[in-house]
């Protein structure tokens, strides 16, 4: 509990010192009880037992016995084993939950420090979004707002592949498909099929390749006809990829796409760059970095390549321009990448080049932000039953059928539109939700069942406990927001285990965010819905033995629904009022 953490600090270092062990600042000793039920903080002792020459359970007593004067009104002190436990007093915990409640960001403070480039979701033009691309989305999505909600300054960059050598191929497949039904094709999602035709003929058709070739070379060039035939495929992609984001209620708009043609004009900047510092090399006619210690998939010595021996760029060369133009233009600290782990070695490579090039400085922080794949039940990529590319539309369409089917045989008196608007807000929360609940870096099983249920860590559950309390509300005839003055007493168990979880929000969200881990933050809202859960079931809210007891209760309904709803709100999900 870092709000205990932050008032009890100082007295445990003094308490420490003042049982002999002076020098360092023994204050950090602190963290959160392993065990809850042992208390909010403990302080081990074992490893100020040599330097006491004492007992780490003779010491934890005597500091307990020092520090717990200096905390009445806060906390109680007690020694176990060698551990000093703190457990905030339950009138201390009241008076945390009365300024909660008066307050809208629930204790979360705004910092404002930071401007952020978040690179996110960066689909592929004429190729379907696969669902690492969702995943890049979802997890994206929910770090952007976190970071807007802490006040910093968040670029979204939307650094969609819209530029290359497979664009000369594409141009001329749209040229023999006729512009008008290839842009049908492409705008009713197909673009798998698309790009598979055109991949067809270039594997076999010797003229299509080399007109493919020469439509590489007007392209690069900047020929005028061939720029608007490029932009027909661009266009008519990005109209499907925002049919995939407005479905998901992502913040991403066109406005945020910043795609590999964007740095084009900046590359042969990062050649000479490059040059000027001596840092390229040749290796058979390309331009190269080679740090030495980079290595590839069979563990052989492996450069960065910037510049192909055909003059053309790579994948590589147009981040470099992207960490220029972050850093120099935007004026970015953070450089974030929400982007898949094979591409790990590409973003060390690229960071590493970019440092010692000097593009950036320690000033500047990068974290490559990877994420395992999605898999299906036999543990393999998730792919559709023919084997292709999952189309996302009809994976978000299926979510909302399902959510729908579900909500009506929950709650049948729901008419037909609510039910609707309830089964986006449930099917698209489930989806988003079992992607950002695991721990990002490891696979997940995509599973409707779990998914949707509304048991466990999914998001139904806690849209349905937020759902609970709104309709507590609406029975009682208590009007929200509650009054700053509400009595406020904690005397049950349950009632203690939520309030004490509810007082932590603020904490969990800067961990959640400042490890980029969604999942930590899913973890504790689950922790407030089932907290809510048992609490709702032993302690009676509207029928409570006086209205004193009622007001409390409701106070944390209150801070409960907000919390939940706000923490969603962060992770991109909606909490509708009833379901
Ligand atoms: N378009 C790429 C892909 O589909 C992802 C781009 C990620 N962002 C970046 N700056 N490299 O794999």
């Amino acid at each position: 509990m870092r709000i205990l953490e932050q008032a009890v600090k100082d007295k445990v270092t003094q308490a420490v010192s003042d049982v002999g062990a002076e020098g360092d600042d023994w204050g950090y000793l602190l963290g959160p009880a392993t065990v809850e039920e042992h208390g909010d903080l403990a302080l081990p002792c074992h490893s100020l037992a040599p330097i006491l020459k004492r007992s780490p359970v003779d010491i934890a007593e005597s500091i307990s016995s020092t520090l717990a004067p200096s905390l009445v009104g806060i906390a109680e002190v007690s020694a176990v084993s060698g551990f000093v436990n703190i457990r905030a007093d339950s009138e201390w915990i009241a008076t945390r939950l009365r300024e909660l409640l008066s307050d809208d960001r629930l204790g979360i403070e705004v910092e404002e420090s930071r401007v952020a480039a978040v690179d996110y979701s960066a689909p592929n033009v004429a190729k379907e979004m696969h669902v690492g691309h969702l995943r890049s989305t979802v997890i994206g999505d929910a770090i952007v707002r976190m970071l807007m909600y802490k006040g910093h300054t968040v670029h979204r960059e939307n650094h969609v592949g819209d530029w290359g050598t497979p664009f000369g191929m594409l141009i001329e497949h749209l040229l023999d498909l006729g512009e008008h039904n290839a842009a049908d094709e492409l705008g009713m999602g197909d673009l798998d099929g698309f790009y598979k035709q055109a991949r067809a003929k270039f594997n076999s058709d010797e003229q299509f390749v080399e007109r493919s070739r020469n439509r590489v070379v007007m392209l690069q060039g900047g020929d005028g006809e061939t720029l608007r035939l490029w932009r027909v495929l661009v266009d008519e992609s990005m109209r499907y990829f925002n049919e995939v984001y407005g479905m998901l209620g992502v913040l991403l708009t066109n406005d945020d796409i910043m795609g590999e043609s964007n740095y084009h004009h900046l590359l042969p900047e990062v050649v000479n760059r490059l040059a000027d510092l001596g840092m390229l090399e040749d290796s058979e006619g390309a331009k190269v970095v080679y740090s030495g210690d980079w290595v590839n998939r069979e563990g052989e010595p492996m450069p960065l390549i910037i510049q192909k021996a055909d003059g053309g760029y790579n994948y590589a060369t147009t981040d470099l321009a992207c960490i220029i133009d972050r850093v120099e233009r935007l004026g970015c600290n953070d450089l974030l990448y929400v982007v898949g782990t094979p591409q790990a070695q590409h973003f060390k490579m690229v960071f590493e080049v970019a440092s010692q090039a000097g593009f950036m400085d320690e000033s500047h922080n990068t974290a490559h932000i990877k994420f395992g794949s999605v898999m299906d039940s036999d543990g393999k990529i998730l792919k559709s039953r023919e084997g292709e590319a999952i189309k996302l539309v009809d994976l978000l369409n299926e979510a909302v059928s399902r959510a729908y089917q579900v909500i009506a045989d929950r709650n049948p008196s729901i008419d037909s539109d609510e039910r609707q608007r309830i089964a986006e807000a449930i099917g698209i929360g489930a989806v988003k939700y079992a992607d950002l609940s695991t721990e990002r870096t490891k696979d997940y099983v995509f599973d409707w069942d779990r998914m949707l249920s509304f048991e466990g860590n999914t998001s139904p559950y806690l849209q349905y406990a937020h759902a609970r309390i709104c309709s507590i509300f609406r029975r009682s005839d208590t009007d929200r927001p509650l009054p700053e003055d509400a009595a406020i007493s904690i005397r049950h168990a349950e009632e203690a285990l939520l309030a004490r979880r509810l007082v932590n929000f603020s904490a969990m969200v800067d961990e959640s965010l400042s490890t980029y881990s969604p999942h930590r933050l899913c973890t504790y809202l689950h922790s407030v819905a089932s907290a809510f859960a048992s609490f709702y079931e032993n302690c009676p809210v509207l029928s409570s033995e006086d209205d004193d007891t009622m007001m409390s209760r409701l106070v944390l309904c209150d801070l409960t629904a907000r919390t939940l709803s706000t923490g969603l709100g962060m992770l991109g999900i909606e909490s509708p009022e009833q379901m």
